[in-house]
């Protein structure tokens, strides 16, 4: 990695220029890390802006703007997956070389106003400081999701898989701050906490008020627990106890999700026709982490270890 450039906005770096480098080794002024994860800061032709992740890279032609942004390829030629109030897309891509992904698309709420409704689908009982809740922005949630992947806490021998984060997108395209239900102080709080947690050895990411922000996730085989529960694979009894089981994982590796629900778990059948297990127990994946956050146990923790410095 090149010297760092500290309090400078990145350096776009074209897509045609990217695959000459491996993600570690993109210029440093072209790269950003915000709350803790590192991201190659791309721009199109058109001015679209990509923040890719380490495990985007090797989808760099997947996610060029025209395989599935464009003229809304998302919704021509992709499946709009109808679970909460969002909008979220799958998508078919293929890359130059031919190499399919499905990608997930789905546009960030951050800064409106969380709607009731996602409190009352906990399994049992809602969290006392929900009425608080708010959508985590794009680099913040991924910022908790890989944390959450790397699974320093808790637990070792426990892994939770979830789908993979590969890139934060935000379209050349404004659009006023109103349509987008967002309110200037809510948005300053999010604008100055991804200030503060952007590397200052490094650019700065800037969130704009006027700009829409849309994650990109790599599709999960399997379905929801709650489809397979409609379509008896599994039963209610244990799609609600997979719940209940998750909840308690997430926890001890010191995570929480307020919307924790089947509609949330991707389990997959195997060729048997049965839902994969491993060790007895369902093999899950999650998805949905716009409510993902740290538990006050691993929030002290990190204290502790930040004092220790
Ligand atoms: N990466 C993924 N892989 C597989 N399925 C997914 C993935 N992301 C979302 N889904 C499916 O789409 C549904 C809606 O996505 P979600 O992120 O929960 O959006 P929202 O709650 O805003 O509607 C989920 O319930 C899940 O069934
Ligand atoms: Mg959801």
């Amino acid at each position: 990695m090149s010297d760092s450039i500290p309090n400078l906005n990145p350096v776009p770096l074209a897509f045609e220029d990217a695959p000459k480098y491996k993600f570690s080794e993109v210029p440093a002024e072209s790269r950003v890390r915000v709350y803790g994860v590192w991201y190659a800061y791309l721009k199109d032709e058109v001015g679209n802006e990509f923040y890719i992740t380490r495990l985007g890279w090797r989808l760099l032609d997947n996610l060029q703007a025209d395989n599935w942004y464009t003229d809304k390829t998302y919704s021509t030629n992709g499946e709009h997956l109808i679970e909460g109030s969002g909008k979220v897309y799958r998508v078919p891509t293929e890359n130059r070389h031919g190499n399919p992904c499905d990608l997930v698309v789905k546009f960030s709420r951050f800064a409106e106003a969380v709607p009731l409704h996602v409190a009352k689908t906990f399994p049992d009982k809602m969290p006392e400081d929900v009425g608080d809740a708010e959508f985590n922005d794009p680099f913040q949630e991924f910022g908790l999701l890989i944390d959450l992947r790397n699974g320093h806490f808790g637990d070792k021998s426990l892994r939770i898989k979830t789908k993979h984060p590969v890139a934060i997108f935000s379209p050349s395209k404004r659009v006023p701050a109103w349509k987008l239900g967002r309110e200037k102080s809510r948005f300053d709080k999010y604008r100055l906490r991804a200030q503060k947690n952007s590397d200052p050895k490094y650019s700065q990411v800037e969130l704009n008020i006027d700009q829409q922000y849309v994650y990109l996730f790599a599709w999960v085989k399997g379905w929801n627990a709650a489809v397979h529960a409609a379509e008896g694979l599994i039963s209610e009894a244990e799609a609600r106890e997979l719940t209940l089981r998750i909840e308690k994982e997430l926890k001890e590796k010191g995570f929480r999700v307020l919307d924790n629900k089947p509609q949330h778990i991707i389990l997959r059948e195997g060729k048997d026709g049965k839902i994969i297990k491993r060790n007895g127990e369902f093999e899950y994946a999650l998805v949905d982490f716009e409510l993902l956050q740290r538990t006050e146990e691993y929030e002290d923790f990190l204290r502790e270890k930040n004092k220790m410095k």
